[in-house]
């Protein structure tokens, strides 16, 4: 079917307590892994492009290697601008056919934040598309310490002021995760989720889930988290499988014996994600 927004999924999915896996690709591989595993559990799914992928890949090829696998998938694919660094990136990925898209001011002083959002969500929204916010600072592995992190949170006032003043349609926040880490080992920030759940009344979105605990996500869930995003443990998968594919075929030249055990690896990690996230089965 033709690519879908995510606005009636993450929605359903704030009313029916389930969330919506959003998966990170580089590759073609890891494109074809997520969408076979989102038909295989019937899953709706979110793909995302993240900044690294688009300097890899080229827009341009994300696009159509997405909507043509969606085109042909029987469950929905939406095509989502993993955290957006400009106006003028959101207005091109529009124009070029993602059907989600993402604005990240979360490190511009607030008003900047605001000013740039609102901008493009009155013209992404003019066309049908919704777009996701960020406000508070998800950090990456590098070493801060924990009251740096709790300072960067999400403050659930701020939060209502922010989804208010840019009517987004769902809103990242920082409740406890980390970009990239590699081990799940974070705990989350359970009333500040409800808080401000609570306060914003829309679908909220965990960044850095490869290293949230699954208990810990399934409750975050409960709470109002909606949209899960998931790039590292793929990334982590994709290549496992590629190191023991050449391990052991030290003599093979052919790529694509070698990369698609890293599909595989994917492919179950994913099927994995969408039990946890309970979107299995959620597909029309
Ligand atoms: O925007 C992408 C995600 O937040 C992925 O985070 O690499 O820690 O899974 P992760
Ligand atoms: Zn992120």
């Amino acid at each position: 079917m033709p690519l879908v927004t995510s606005k009636e999924l993450l929605l359903r999915a704030k009313e029916e307590k389930f969330a919506i896996g959003a998966f990170n690709a580089n590759n073609l591989e890891q494109v074809q892994a997520i969408i076979e595993a989102a038909e295989e559990e019937r899953s709706p799914v979110i793909l995302q492009a993240s900044q690294g992928a688009i300097q890899y890949a080229g827009i341009e090829n994300i696009v159509a290697i997405v909507k043509n696998m969606a085109e042909r998938a029987t469950v929905p694919v939406v095509l989502h601008l993993d955290h957006g660094t400009s106006f003028e990136q959101n207005i091109m990925c529009l124009r070029m056919g993602f059907t989600s898209l993402m604005f990240d001011g979360s490190k511009l002083p607030y008003e900047e934040n605001v000013r740039i959002t609102r901008k493009i969500v009155e013209i992404a929204h003019a066309v049908g598309l919704p777009v996701e916010g960020e406000i508070g600072q998800i950090p990456g592995t590098e070493t801060h310490t924990l009251e740096e992190i709790q300072k960067m949170m999400t403050s659930p006032e701020e939060a209502a002021r922010f989804v208010e003043e840019t009517g987004v349609d769902s809103l990242a926040v920082a409740v406890g995760s980390l970009h990239r880490m590699r081990e799940k080992a974070a705990y989350l920030d359970h009333d500040r989720i409800k808080k401000i759940a609570a306060l914003t009344k829309i679908p909220l979105v965990l960044h850095g889930s490869s290293g949230v605990l699954d208990e810990e996500m399934k409750k975050g869930i409960s709470e109002g988290l909606c949209k899960i995003n998931v790039a590292t443990q793929l990334n982590m998968a994709f290549t496992a499988g590629i190191k023991e594919a050449i391990a052991k075929m030290p003599d093979e030249v052919d790529p694509r014996k070698i990369l698609k055990v890293g599909r595989e690896k994917v492919k179950e990690v994913v099927r994995d994600r969408m039990r946890v996230f309970g979107s299995s089965g959620k597909a029309k």
